[in-house]
């Protein structure tokens, strides 16, 4: 049996997963990461970790599953985009990476749109300025620890660590550079004015390739390590919402991926390097070669049902909560919840912004509060479905839904409901690991293209449709839509306060 891995640095944990040729999931091994905060706006992770991460889940999958070893055909690599991670001269980790869901770069945004002016950014990078991509991060550095800055010599993204400790080798997958906004979108590559405008040497940045392309091969060194064969190819795989985009078949235009995850993103592919002219949708490269695609990106999805439960009842179980939630009626008897618990991105770039319920009376119940989190990330995600729509895509034909949140049937019909259309979900379930073993799989050439190897692996197992609460949510819409612009000043007056 002919075997891809695919290799995920999410946030919470260092996944390794092992799919043969045709598609089947043969195993599948997680170790948790830690993540910090050690001031508020600020996300970081120690790299190291992340690698012994990945060696302890390669191990324990290889274990697990009695797979030879000398059967993995290609491995492929995904992981959280965005996060910088600085190495020195002999690839030493200089400082914590800072991830994608850092907020202290609000000022370096500032400044590089000043400096190279919000309409020339968008129209070569495709993207505004936003406190979660890489670029602002590399300015963070040189003006707050010069000392970091000066013995800089690399500048990765975190699953391009992993690949440098695997391979010995730099390299980049065109989707992930695209969320740097250092990258000419059009050319896929790295983008010589912005580097010049921004002051970054180009030296720092590793070369770039197709999702499918070979990187590389596994060192001597790592094979030790891993246990994993010495010459083993590397694909270059995707940053982790391309990489799930092609994990469930979201490759071509009009068919719409929606990850319900720790942030939620609606996906959509398109055929050419489309802009928004404002950037208030991300446009960044494909992990499919000569595709790119559209993004909004809401920051605390599952995420806000996870805060929720640790926070208020660490000793219920999901299940448990989301039952409570199905009782109380659309639109929670006039109680709105806005998901911004992590400042937000898309449709408002501000990571000022925060959550809040609005329209608590004493008649709501626990029921009615989990309700509300349901619907207000679904209408936060409608928020970036309706950008998708008006982008000027052609017809939208499928909505596939997947990620930790799509398990729940009653979030998926309060999804269907306040989007008014049909969702399905598909056979794969593994996520962004899935989608990079599928490079691996056309990167070794066991499929001519990621088209072909979507269409062999991915089928559609379930739907759901809009039920008689649309209605109901159609109303409650606007109403949601109208919180953050009266409460947007006073996010800012708060953080104000408390600097
Ligand atoms: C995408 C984004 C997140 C991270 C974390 O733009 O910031 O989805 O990739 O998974």
């Amino acid at each position: 049996m002919t075997v891809l891995l695919g290799i995920d640095i999410s946030t919470t944990g260092a996944k390794a997963l092992l799919v043969a040729a045709d598609g089947h999931v043969v195993g599948s091994a997680t170790t948790p990461l830690t993540l910090s905060t050690p001031k508020p706006l600020w996300s970081e992770q120690n790299p190291y970790e992340w690698w012994d991460g990945v060696v302890a889940s390669i191990r324990r999958v290889l274990a697990e599953t009695g797979v030879n070893p000398g059967q993995i055909a290609a491995i492929g690599l995904t992981g959280q985009m965005h996060g910088l991670t600085l190495l020195d001269e002999h690839g030493e980790v200089l400082r914590p990476a800072i991830l994608w869901n850092d907020q202290r770069t609000g000022p370096q945004c500032d400044e590089i749109r000043r400096r190279l002016g919000k309409e020339r950014l968008i129209q070569i990078t495709g993207n505004d300025a936003l406190t979660g991509f890489t670029a602002p991060k590399i300015l963070w550095v040189q003006q707050n620890e010069p000392e970091v800055y000066t013995k800089a010599r690399q500048a990765l993204l975190p699953k391009d660590y992993i690949r440098y400790r695997l391979t010995g080798a730099y390299g980049c997958d065109k989707a992930d550079g695209a969320g740097t906004i250092l990258f000419d979108l059009k050319a896929r590559d790295w983008s010589p004015e912005v580097l010049a405008a921004l002051d970054i040497p180009a030296a720092w940045l590793p070369p770039t390739f197709e999702g499918p392309e070979i990187t590389g091969r596994m060192s001597r060194e790592a094979a030790a390590v891993t246990g994993l064969v010495e010459g083993t190819p590397v694909v270059a795989g995707g940053g982790d919402q391309a990489a799930q985009a092609v994990g469930v078949g979201a490759v071509e235009p009009g068919i719409i991926a929606l990850t319900l995850g720790t942030s939620g993103v609606v996906f959509a592919t398109t055929p050419t390097a489309l802009i928004e002219p404002e950037g208030r949708l991300h446009a960044f490269c494909h992990a499919v070669p000569g595709r790119w695609h559209f993004m909004g990106v809401m920051l605390s999805a599952a995420g806000s049902l996870q805060w929720y439960r640790d926070t208020l009842a660490p000793d219920m179980g999901f299940d448990a909560l989301i039952a409570e939630a199905e009782a109380a009626p659309p639109g929670s008897e006039g109680l709105l919840f806005l998901p911004y618990l992590t400042g937000e991105r898309t449709p408002y770039p501000d990571p000022l912004a925060r959550g809040a319920w609005v329209g608590l009376t004493i008649r709501h119940t626990r029921g009615h509060l989990t309700r509300a989190v349901l619907e207000g990330v679904a209408f936060g995600i409608k928020d970036s479905f309706t950008l998708i729509e008006n982008a000027g895509l052609g017809a939208i034909r499928q909505v596939r839904i997947s990620g930790g949140g799509a398990r729940s049937a009653l979030w998926r019909q309060i999804m269907a409901d306040v989007l008014g259309v049909e969702l399905v979900t598909v056979n794969t379930t593994e996520g962004a690991a899935y989608g990079a073993a599928l490079l691996a799989a056309v990167g070794a050439g066991l499929y001519p293209s990621v088209d072909e190897a979507c269409a062999a692996a991915i089928r559609i197992t379930g739907q759901t449709l809009p039920s008689p609460h649309a209605e109901a949510y159609r109303a409650w819409y606007p109403r949601y839509r109208a919180l953050y612009p009266a409460l947007a000043g006073e996010f800012a007056a708060v953080a104000e306060v408390m600097r």
